[in-house]
């Protein structure tokens, strides 16, 4: 997962989308939206539109994947609830197309990006830690190294996002896989309260008394209103023990039967490993191992395996959660992008070889189509067994009797010329995985997906099982004017 490259850039980014989507309505139809939006709001917002010199357009339209933005007739930043609601109102009333954004890191198209009004959500940036509720406020619009940063210091902490870059509200709303989520579960069973604009405008605090929104919330994405802040739980946070190795590939087997024997032990709460295969420029192989004690030394021999083998780097140490996070960054080379996920049963040494086999096959296959090749990670996430027996009843995951564990497949390329081909491998690799996840025994056919890891065409079915009747229905009675459905992602 860890690479140390990067060649993005927001404003080719955006000319790439508007290039890519030129199927569509002008952004220009929108623009008596943006000016209705600029009459209506308080100074504490501002509508900006393309040309502005002040970045601010750009930054709100920009994405950690170029195939994730869009060219929007104009971003906003509001910067009070009832502002969000000023301008939640007048998207329903001239129903034009719009987007949220968080922390940018969707992978698909469109699920954060838009030709219409792009709300960016960056002016919700508070940190206030209720220390003697036990809980913390979070802005909707903060990045997690925002947040672990604001409490560095506090001994306290939250369940959240493990890299550096990823937005609080996509992770919330969608699920929310944690280093923390073996001790506390996923970031939806740590929410105490959400501040919600429902779709007509209402502003609302949704908590457990409000049966179906507290159901819909924890996992249905953003079918129900815009989040401007979330509650969660806190706990407390020492120092812990982390960081990266990375491996050449010449020792896959001994990692692979180092990392099944480890999953399968399901040893220590506090601990994980998350390994992940990558092309490099050269062609060859890397595999990236990020470990993780909650703690400020792990017991005496519990890495022990992983740090016999010889490594090329290893950055593992003794520090502050927050400044463990930092040093998680993962930039793709390519700046278009998709994401798969990969829900298996466990990660056995069989298992990974296969992982391990899938990156040497397309490794040389898809090198060919770029220069700088495209860039390609197989990560394999793992829980212990009991990691979703901490919440229960919440739109995702659909059923909590078998722990699913959620991997992930990252390509990312530069060239729109190579968008099929790539997205066929990508798509090719997951159900060889899977397949053969499946012919060792693993009982996977009924298996939930991550949204938050799950590419654009997934069924709900797959992803939310039996809640999606339920959530159809309370979405029909939240947002009767579907003006969620203007903003693009899973739709109930
Ligand atoms: C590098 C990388 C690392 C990742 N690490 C993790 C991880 O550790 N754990 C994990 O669980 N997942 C992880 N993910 C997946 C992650 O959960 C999703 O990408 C998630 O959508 C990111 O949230 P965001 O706010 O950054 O994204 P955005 O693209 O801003 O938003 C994602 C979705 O949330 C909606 N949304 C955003 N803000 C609001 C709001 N205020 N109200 C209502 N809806 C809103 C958007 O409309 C969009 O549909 C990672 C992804 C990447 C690319
Ligand atoms: C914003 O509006 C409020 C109330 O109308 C006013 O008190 C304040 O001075 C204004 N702030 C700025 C920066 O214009
Ligand atoms: C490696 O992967 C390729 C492509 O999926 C497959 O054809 C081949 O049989 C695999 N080899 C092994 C040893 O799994
Ligand atoms: C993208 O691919 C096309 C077709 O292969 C090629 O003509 C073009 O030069 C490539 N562009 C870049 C920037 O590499
Ligand atoms: C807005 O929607 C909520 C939730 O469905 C509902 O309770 C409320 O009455 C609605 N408000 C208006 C003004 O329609």
């Amino acid at each position: 997962m860890l690479k140390l490259t990067s060649r993005a850039a927001g404003l080719v980014a955006i000319a790439g989308a508007l290039l890519a989507d030129c199927s569509q309505a002008s952004s220009a139809d929108y623009l008596p939206t943006c000016k209705a939006i600029a009459h209506a709001v308080s100074n504490a917002s501002t509508v900006y539109y393309p040309g502005d010199s002040s970045g601010h357009y750009a930054a709100d339209n920009e994405h950690w994947g170029v195939t994730s933005s869009a060219a929007s007739a104009c971003s906003v930043e509001p910067g009070s609830v009832t502002d969000v609601s000023k301008i939640l109102q007048i998207i329903a009333s001239t129903k034009t197309p719009f987007a949220v954004k968080g922390g940018g890191h969707a992978t698909n198209p469109g699920f954060s990006s838009t030709r219409g009004v792009q709300i960016a959500m960056t002016r919700f940036n508070q940190v206030v830690n209720n220390a003697a509720a036990g809980t913390v406020d979070i802005g909707a619009g903060l990045l997690w190294d925002e947040v672990y940063s604001a409490l560095d210091g506090t001994g306290q902490n939250v369940v959240g996002g493990r890299i550096q870059g990823v937005g609080v509200a996509g992770v919330t709303l969608g699920g929310g896989y944690s280093w923390k989520t073996n001790q506390y579960g996923l970031a939806v069973d740590n929410v105490v309260s959400y501040n919600l604009v429902l779709p007509n405008g209402t502003v609302a605090i949704v908590t457990s008394a409000d049966a179906d929104l507290w159901f819909a919330l924890r996992g249905g994405g953003n079918n129900f209103g815009i989040v401007t802040k979330f509650e969660l739980k806190s706990y407390p946070q020492t120092d812990v023990w982390g960081g990266a190795a990375h491996y050449s590939s010449h020792y896959a087997d001994r990692l692979n039967a180092a990392a099944a024997k480890f999953f399968e032990k399901a040893p220590d709460k506090k601990a994980t490993v998350l390994p992940s295969y990558s092309n490099t420029l050269t062609g060859d192989i890397v595999i990236n191992l990020l470990i993780f004690y909650d703690g400020p030394s792990p017991p005496p021999g519990l890495f022990d395996e992983f740090l016999a083998i010889p490594n090329e780097v290893l950055s593992v140490q003794t520090q502050s959660f927050s400044s463990f996070i930092k040093s998680i960054t993962y930039q793709p080379d390519g700046s278009r992008i998709r994401q798969t996920s990969l829900p298996v049963l466990q990660w056995t040494a069989t298992l990974l070889q296969v992982v391990y086999n899938e990156s040497k096959y397309w490794t040389p296959r898809l090198a060919p189509l770029e220069n700088p090749p495209p860039s390609l990670s197989w990560q394999s996430d793992d829980m212990v067994p009991t990691y979703l027996s901490h919440g229960d009843n919440s739109a995702w995951p659909p059923s909590r009797a078998k722990p699913f564990l959620p991997g992930a497949l990252f390509f990312s390329w530069a060239n729109q010329s190579s968008d099929s081909a790539m997205l066929e491998a990508i798509r090719q690799s997951t159900a060889t995985i899977r397949a053969a996840a499946s012919a060792e025994g693993q009982d996977i056919a009924d298996a939930w997906e991550y949204p938050n890891y799950a590419i654009e065409d997934t069924p709900l079915q797959e992803m939310y099982g039996v809640n999606v009747a339920r959530l159809r229905a309370i979405h029909a009675r939240v947002d009767p004017q579907n003006v969620m459905k203007l903003a693009g992602g899973f739709k109930f």
